[in-house]
């Protein structure tokens, strides 16, 4: 065994978030962990990263018993990791961030760093990931899919024996997904291995050679990827099956326009011609760079349109900032939630209080009681797991985080939510949830507006989807003729 994990404990306080955890890795083989948000899988990641200390427990590497309490420690034993949340610096490049603390220095120079070797060593990572782009730009200019590409050409970067790959797909699309599993069969052919952490089970099913189960912070079993199908890993995780809904009963009424675009132009977007109807889910799909946030960005005034015409409620309207859009009552969830969609080290009930501080204030009062009830009554309705509503955000799992970023929207005053790709990193279990909390606000009247790179959300709870290709759209699927293969057409410029 090339690593064996035997009962790993830790706790944080109010949470028991791992207990006797055992966990084994075979060379050359890609071994899954899956199980619901919170179950501790990010928790064991760093772990064996050496970025947490856990409380008791072994780690053997080839037989032999090992420290790994330090970063450096892990990374000597081959051990590199992709971090759920991303963790590079925005101010450097693509180039510099590849390498981060231990650039290549020069030989003869003591401390200084061989820059023409950093340059055509980061182009090899680039070239392996498939990816064209300016090494010299600037990192925080990335989008969020290229940002993560970027994370994982950093940690392939060390030469590693085990690489730990904590919800790599989240943010990307299934171009980018390809290459990853071409590169993670290349990997496996070395006999490197590889821990790979999704709730994307039908990746796990085409990747995994076998997949262990975490629920609550204790080992469930570990199972042979091809012995077993999906349903049988969903009852794993979750204790229970899932039912097995489709969402799209139409609740729309296409007589009611709320939004609509006319040659509306921007930033990595062109000629959009769009009406939302009330009380519709309208969902974006396409590859990424398509220009789908791009879009929505300027719907809601955070990059503002160059030209073109708004219309809310059948008025012309000008949305030059977030502030004009959330007085029409428009409001948007990003697909970034930790730099645009929470406020990360305020606590939670602080969040549900930022979006909605309107609905808590009479005469200049905040009433601190309803907005700890509100926030009491969302942490229910949308499963969200934490010790108590003080609980600071940055200590939620990445899932519950994302339950966080959505559920401070659902609560305010509005006609239209903007949603960018809602349930990144989210279980299959809460993703029901929340595809029921969306319908349910469109049965009340508001209209939403989808982006989503995730195809089975897409086909299950749309009732209209356009698909945008290059800047533009390319095409409008109802939800009776869409199919998976109609839209990759389209997503592809055909
Ligand atoms: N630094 C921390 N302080 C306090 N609690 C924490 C901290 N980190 C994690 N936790 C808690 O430990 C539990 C396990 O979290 P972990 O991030 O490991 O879950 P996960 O399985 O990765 O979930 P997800 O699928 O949402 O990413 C959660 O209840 C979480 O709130
Ligand atoms: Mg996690």
């Amino acid at each position: 065994m090339l690593l064996e994990a035997k009962k790993i404990s830790k706790k944080f306080p109010g949470v028991q978030a791992l207990k006797d955890v055992d966990f084994n890795l075979k060379a050359g083989e890609v071994h899954a962990i899956i199980g619901e948000n919170g179950a501790g899988k990010s928790t064991l990641m760093h772990i064996l990263s050496g970025i947490y200390e856990h409380d008791s427990g072994e780690f053997y590497i080839n037989n032999k018993l090992t420290k790994l309490n330090s970063f450096q420690k892990a990374k000597k034993n081959g051990i590199s990791i992709v971090f759920q949340e991303r963790s590079l610096f925005p101010n450097l490049s693509i180039e510099e961030n590849i390498f981060g603390a231990s650039p290549p220095k020069n030989k003869n120079i003591f401390f200084q760093i061989d820059w023409t070797n950093l340059s055509k060593k980061a182009q090899e990572y680039l070239d392996q990931l498939n990816m064209t782009i300016n090494k010299k730009v600037l990192v925080g200019e990335l989008s969020v899919a290229r940002q993560q590409m970027i994370e994982i050409a950093k940690a392939i970067s060390n030469d590693f024996k085990i690489l730990i790959l904590d919800e790599p797909t989240a943010s990307i699309t299934l171009q980018e997904t390809e290459v990853l599993f071409e590169l993670i069969n290349e990997f496996k052919k070395e006999g490197r291995s590889i821990i790979y952490i999704s709730h994307r089970l039908k990746e796990i099913k085409k990747i995994a050679d076998r997949v262990s189960v975490l629920k609550d912070g204790e080992y469930v079993g570990t199972f042979n990827s091809p012995d077993v199908d999906i349903d049988f890993l969903v009852n794993k995780m979750l204790g229970r099956s899932l039912e097995n809904k489709k969402f799209n009963d139409i609740s729309s009424s296409e007589d009611e326009i709320v939004l609509s675009l006319r040659n509306f132009n921007g930033h990595g977007f062109k000629d959009i011609n769009l009406d939302l109807f009330k009380g519709e889910i309208l969902t974006l799909t396409g590859l990424s760079g398509a220009g789908r946030t791009e879009l929505a960005y300027a719907i809601f005034g955070y990059v503002p349109a160059l030209n073109g015409q708004i219309k809310i409620y059948n008025k012309d309207s000008k949305i030059n900032h977030p502030k004009d859009a959330i007085a029409n009552g428009i409001g948007y969830l990003s697909e970034n939630r930790k730099e645009l969609g929470l406020f990360i080290g305020m606590e939670y009930r602080e969040n549900i209080e930022s979006n909605n501080l309107d609905k808590f204030t009479k005469n200049y009062i905040i009433n601190w009681g309803k907005r700890d009830k509100v926030s009491n009554e969302l942490k229910d309705k949308f499963d969200i797991k934490i010790p108590h509503i003080q609980q600071l955000v940055l200590n939620l799992s990445g899932g519950n985080q994302q339950k966080v970023s959505i559920s401070k929207w659902i609560y305010a005053n509005l006609n239209i939510l903007i949603v960018d790709e809602p349930t990144i990193g989210v279980d299959v279990g809460a993703k029901f949830a929340i595809y029921k909390i969306l319908k349910e606000i469109t049965n009340n009247g508001v209209s939403v507006l989808m982006i989503s790179s995730d195809i089975n959300e897409t086909l299950n709870i749309s009732d209209r989807i356009l698909v945008m290709f290059d800047g533009k759209i390319n095409g409008e699927l109802k939800s009776d003729e869409a199919n998976e293969e109609k839209i990759l057409k389209m997503a592809s410029g055909l």
